[in-house]
């Protein structure tokens, strides 16, 4: 098992790139699925997911070239492709319950087994089932296995309970080939929404509002191939920010939407810490001791919930108590107890973490315990005095393509072992 050492107490300085946005490629690899003809993928993260989206489509019978340098993914699903997806490997992340909604609409039957992807609460799958139903199909959900299947798919006039990402994508795929018009009220308004109803735009789609509460799709018979850029990687760009901050150092982060990343520009500069924006970058610098802030996390355009992890031992480093509320998910405060073994004064409060600051936090040896939870503790260590080891990183390169040669870039000493 691989695993960083990370020798703490450096201000970082210079730039990083971000890479393409993990949760924009993993849907958009599933959606390629519609086309009738080849589909080119640009700026697509060499990440773990995505590696195992590619494989899912392999083994279903797709075409896949990936050159991992270019970043370029062409995905060739001319041919036949199977709409059962019983490999484990679809229990291994979230994303994959993507196929489902790509597989009802151009198979009209799919089955996948349960989707797996972070730990961090019970992940139900009942608003995209209540939406296929709406449009026509049946569905079970039994002995772990999704199955779907629909004679026919028509428009209808839906209204999510919750603004679920996974959701309106599986339920704008399914529409998108559906006859008529679909409505879909309260919908995730996240940038990688946009990026998705962008990309399915080019394939031929015809659909309005994303980026708003409410999408308007006319069903069309069905989408060509396109070649689209996937969008940069707010979660990742917004780690690196924070690593910019938590180490006191001057940091810019290249080739981001900085109006993506506003909720956390917010917070970092209440914390303290100067930001500079340009059209396509945001800098950070971050001198002396940070202040605490209270941040509760949000659908779009609230407060990211994948970012809330990375900002607790900013926090635990600042003068004064914050206070952390996660309202999106039930179970995301797992890499409180590694970071309390490195000196953190933190107390979990229900969905809230409640913050003391401490002066300094020490290295230890830690355990990540999910993707963003893995990726807290990198951010901690490389703050931490003395040496830090950071294992089980397996669920930080999920999401995150060469972490540890990006910040050895910027300074940091980092090791991947
Ligand atoms: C996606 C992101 C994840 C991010 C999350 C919220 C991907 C691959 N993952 O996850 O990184 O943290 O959005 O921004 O894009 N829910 C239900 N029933 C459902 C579906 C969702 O109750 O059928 C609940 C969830 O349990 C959760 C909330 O809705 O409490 C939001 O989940 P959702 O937006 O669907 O997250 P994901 O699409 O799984």
């Amino acid at each position: 098992m691989s695993y960083y050492i990370i020798e703490g107490g450096i201000p970082l300085k210079g730039s990083i790139h971000t890479q393409g946005a993990k949760n924009s490629a993993v849907h958009l690899i599933a959606a390629s699925l519609l086309a009738k003809d080849e589909v080119t993928l640009e700026n697509v993260p060499a990440i773990a997911d995505v590696l195992k989206m590619i494989k899912i489509l392999e083994k279903i019978g797709a075409k896949v070239a990936f050159d991992q340098q270019k970043h370029s993914l062409s995905i060739d699903s001319r041919g036949p492709v199977s709409p059962h997806i019983i490999d484990p490997i679809a229990s291994e992340l979230r994303a994959s319950l993507s196929f489902l909604g790509a597989l009802l609409a151009r198979e009209r039957e799919t089955s996948i087994l349960f989707p797996g992807g972070c730990n961090i609460g019970s992940r139900p799958v009942d608003f995209h089932l209540k939406g296929f139903s709406a449009l026509g199909a049946e569905t079970s959900l039994e002995h772990g296995l999704i199955q779907t299947k629909a004679a026919r798919l028509t428009g209808k006039r839906i209204y999510l309970d919750y603004p679920s990402v996974g959701a309106t994508i599986n339920l704008t795929m399914v529409a998108t080939l559906a006859k008529g018009e679909t409505i879909i009220e309260n919908v995730a308004e996240e940038p990688e929404i946009v990026d998705f109803c962008n990309f399915l735009k080019k394939m031929g789609a015809k659909i309005k509002g994303a980026g708003t509460k409410r999408l308007c799709i006319k069903g069309v018979p069905y989408l060509h191939g396109t070649k689209h850029r996937v969008i940069p990687d707010r979660i990742e760009g917004g780690t690196y920010l924070i690593a910019g901050a938590i180490t006191g150092g001057e940091l810019t982060v290249k080739e981001i939407v900085p109006q993506h990343l506003e909720p956390l520009l917010v917070k970092l500069q209440e914390a303290g810490a100067q930001i500079t924006q340009a059209k396509d970058r945001v800098s950070i610098k971050a001198k002396g001791r940070l202040k605490a802030v209270n941040i509760k996390t949000m659908p779009y355009p609230g407060f990211p919930t994948d970012l809330q992890n990375q900002m607790i031992p900013l926090l635990a480093l600042a003068e004064g108590t914050s206070v952390i509320t996660e309202t999106v998910f039930e179970n995301r405060f797992l890499s409180v107890s590694e970071l309390r073994k490195m000196g953190a004064n933190i107390r979990i409060e229900g969905q809230s973490v409640v913050i003391q600051g401490v002066e300094s936090l020490t290295g230890a040896k830690l355990a990540s315990p999910n993707l963003r939870g893995g990726a807290s503790l990198v951010l901690a260590a490389l703050a931490a005095n003395g040496s830090s080891e950071v294992h089980d990183i397996e669920h930080v390169e999920r999401g995150y393509e060469k972490m540890e040669e990006k910040l050895r870039g910027s300074g940091a000493k980092i090791r991947r072992i």
